[in-house]
């Protein structure tokens, strides 16, 4: 039942609001200005012996996972880095008993994670999941995890369960960081902000008209670039896959100071970028990037907080937290993929080569 929408990804944008209110509910304790995570299965003593976090994942869910590697060293200063599950299987890596494998999965049972998950908990590693699907074949595997509660996804692309994976990685890294650490101030601003989440979001979703139009100009593009820097790179990286997916339009994320490194050789006109550009300690370094592509006669898409001289469309969202901000930079993009993919004529819920879950090698 698509609910009054026209497609199952045009529904679950749109629920984004209540899905992420329900990944917040009963775990945040205000007392001791963190969040209690009940399956985590991990106790304090041991949360402090951790020496590194490698999260594993494919696709939209690697991206939620780097996004949280990001969270989990800026709040508990654990380091922490994500990598693709089938790549990460296929080196032979070493496994580090002082390292605690965090495995997500929207449906639980992408092969490629299982067996990473496998294999680690062959070798006596630790292995936690982030998961969508309760009782899934990798939670099941895991020795705890976070349920990331974004309800059932149909449609082939993820949306709400990307931001749901993210704000679920923001609890995890609120709730390390409170045992190692973040200061009691820090955790009550990051609670504060996590609980603006929703309506935030739901402030994002009232533009969508606006954002159709701009959809509207790009929806003839051959190609399209993405950039962001830190925290906004992997949101570029999950808005330029969206794109794909959905519109089959080329689409590259770099990180914006990779530019003058090479891509920057094909920017002119008919190659137009989306830049993330938070009101962070990078906000200048952006800037400098979005004049590159101005003296290079691009065209500039801005996800930003506030207006962007040099950039032809800005898409203003509110501000956050630094550190969550960028929950919050992915969802107006979602919106340009779909109404991009549907001006195209696309068939959106069911993109043509691709299953929900790839339960196969
Ligand atoms: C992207 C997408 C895929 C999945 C990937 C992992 O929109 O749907 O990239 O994210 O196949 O799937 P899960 O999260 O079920 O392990």
């Amino acid at each position: 039942d698509m609910g009054g929408h026209d497609t199952f990804m045009h529904k679950e944008i749109s629920e984004q609001p209540d899905a992420v209110d329900r990944v917040l509910r009963g775990r945040i304790d205000d007392r001791f200005s963190t969040v209690h995570l009940g399956g985590l299965n991990l106790d304090p003593r041991e949360a402090r012996t951790i020496r590194r976090i490698k999260i594993l994942g494919c696709g939209t869910s690697y991206h939620a996972g780097l996004i949280g590697a990001g969270l989990i060293e800026s709040m508990a200063r654990i380091p922490a880095d994500a990598e693709p599950a089938s790549e990460f299987r296929y080196r032979n890596p070493v496994v580090d008993p002082d390292t605690l494998y965090i495995a997500v999965s929207q449906s639980g049972e992408t092969y490629d994670v299982l067996a990473a998950v496998q294999e680690l908990k062959r070798k006596g590693a630790r292995v936690l999941g982030v998961v969508n699907v309760v009782g899934s074949a990798i939670a099941r595997e895991a020795d705890g995890g976070v349920y990331v509660h974004a309800g059932p996804e149909v449609c082939v692309v993820s949306t709400k369960c990307f931001t749901n994976t993210v704000t679920a990685f923001a609890l995890l890294a609120l709730h390390l960081g409170r045992i190692r650490d973040l200061s009691v101030t820090d955790g009550k601003r990051i609670i504060e902000g996590l609980r603006k989440l929703p309506a935030q979001i739901q402030e994002i979703l009232e533009t969508e008209d606006e954002i159709k139009k701009i959809a509207a100009e790009y929806a003839g593009a051959q190609s399209m670039m993405f950039i962001g820097r830190v925290r906004g790179y992997p949101v570029a990286l999950e808005a330029s896959l969206k794109l794909k997916e959905i519109s089959y339009i080329h689409a590259e994320a770099y990180p914006a100071s990779e530019l003058k490194h090479g891509p920057l050789a094909l920017i002119e006109p008919a190659l137009p970028t989306v830049a993330i550009v938070p009101d962070d300690d990078l906000l200048e370094k952006n800037r400098a990037a979005l004049e590159e592509i101005k003296a290079r006669s691009g065209r500039i898409l801005a996800v930003a907080h506030q207006e962007q001289a040099k950039a032809d469309h800005t898409i203003i969202v509110p501000k956050n937290e630094d550190e969550l901000d960028p929950i919050l930079m992915g969802i107006p993009l979602q919106l340009l993929a779909y109404h991009t993919a549907l001006a195209m004529g696309r068939d959106i819920d069911k993109p043509r080569n691709l299953a929900k879950s790839v339960t196969v090698e």
